[in-house]
């Protein structure tokens, strides 16, 4: 567990909304000394707004799966702080925005969707998936299909300022996509960057769910798709054990089943934060020089609601929000070290 002495508060204004959210829970989940259940972790900086909205299900005793969906349909509304998830997500090489999602419950149902265009909450999608359709994933049109036919809106998502980073990118790019690594130009990845959501929640009764929902590598090819939606590289929950999920380049958590492997490394005795850390190992071990050049982060949970992350690069954080602190964003640790 990390020492929260090392958290860091966003700001004043987060402060005081978190001791105010801290009262009104005390009167809404009953607080058991003993553990920091229920709680919300998700990857990066915007994660606060996604597991502030979670809360919101979680304090009422709500179920996790109901928290995931509700956070992860923030970043992907409008949030201008962030051009790669949901709306606001920077396109293809050939200017389509096109996304990639996951959601997965405490029994193991999961569902997906990927490159799928025009509609804004891929996250809710991912969810029909699950609970409508005899199947697991929906891509491209079939996706959009699927979507528009259970009532969602169909709507053209490219939004100006990421039809304009595009049009810049063209002029330079040579078709060559920019990976996602993280906020800041001191790294690997350039200006295009931040990268995923992916959150992991535990409700009151201990049950777990986790979420994963992103527009993938600014500029990729038309018609890749990324670790996001794939149950067991970007997500990946054992209600037993506990859930991962992942940020940064997805080829390399697909190729190394990430999400899976950080569960399965729990399930053996690891804590989050030393899976996650084994995790990342292996994508260096297996490409050293690649993993110089890119970002991949872990973060995941056990069943105690113990929780951990690790990342390729330094610059990777990670928001919490449990029955004891809310508002925390934590620096997660890293292979290499800041301004290497
Ligand atoms: N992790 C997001 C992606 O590679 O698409």
């Amino acid at each position: 567990m990390y020492n929260r002495r090392k958290f860091i508060k966003i700001s004043a204004a987060g402060a005081s909304l978190a001791a105010l959210s801290n009262s009104a829970l005390a009167k809404t989940v009953s607080l058991k000394p003993d553990t920091n259940l229920p709680i919300v972790i998700s990857t990066w900086d915007f994660g606060i707004y996604a597991n502030k909205e979670a809360w919101k299900t979680l304090e009422k005793g709500g179920r996790a799966l109901d928290a995931i969906e509700a956070g992860a349909r923030v970043p992907e509304e409008l949030d201008i702080t962030n051009g790669t998830v949901g709306r606001t997500g920077t396109p293809d090489r050939d200017g389509h925005v096109t996304l990639d999602s996951c959601i997965m419950d405490e029994f193991g149902n999961c569902g997906s969707v990927a490159a799928m265009e025009n509609i804004a909450h891929p996250i809710s999608v991912a969810r029909m998936v699950m609970e409508r359709t005899p199947h697991v994933m929906l891509v491209g049109e079939g996706a959009t299909q699927f979507a528009v036919e259970q009532g969602m809106k169909k709507e053209k998502l490219l939004t100006p300022k990421a039809e304009k980073a595009w049009k810049e990118w063209l002029k330079t790019a040579k078709y060559s996509p920019v990976m996602n690594v993280e906020n800041g130009s001191n790294r690997p990845g350039g200006k295009y960057n931040h990268d995923t959501i992916g959150m992991l929640a535990i409700d009151a009764k201990g049950n777990i769910s986790g979420g994963c929902t992103t527009s993938g590598m600014a500029f990729k090819m038309h018609g890749r798709v990324g670790d996001s939606p794939i149950i067991g590289a970007g997500l990946y929950v054992d209600n037993e054990v506990g859930g991962a999920t992942s940020t940064g380049v997805g080829e390399e958590v697909i190729r190394n089943v990430g999400s899976f492997l950080v569960v399965e490394l729990m399930r053996q005795g690891m804590s989050p934060e030393d899976a996650c850390k084994e995790a990342v190992h292996r994508i260096i071990k297996k490409k050293p020089e690649t993993a110089k050049q890119i970002q991949v982060g872990f973060l995941a949970i056990n069943k105690k609601g113990e929780y951990g992350a690790y990342a390729i690069q330094s610059g990777f954080s990670f928001a919490v929000c449990d029955a004891k602190q809310q508002d925390l964003l934590i620096p997660g640790k890293s292979y290499y070290p800041a301004g290497k």
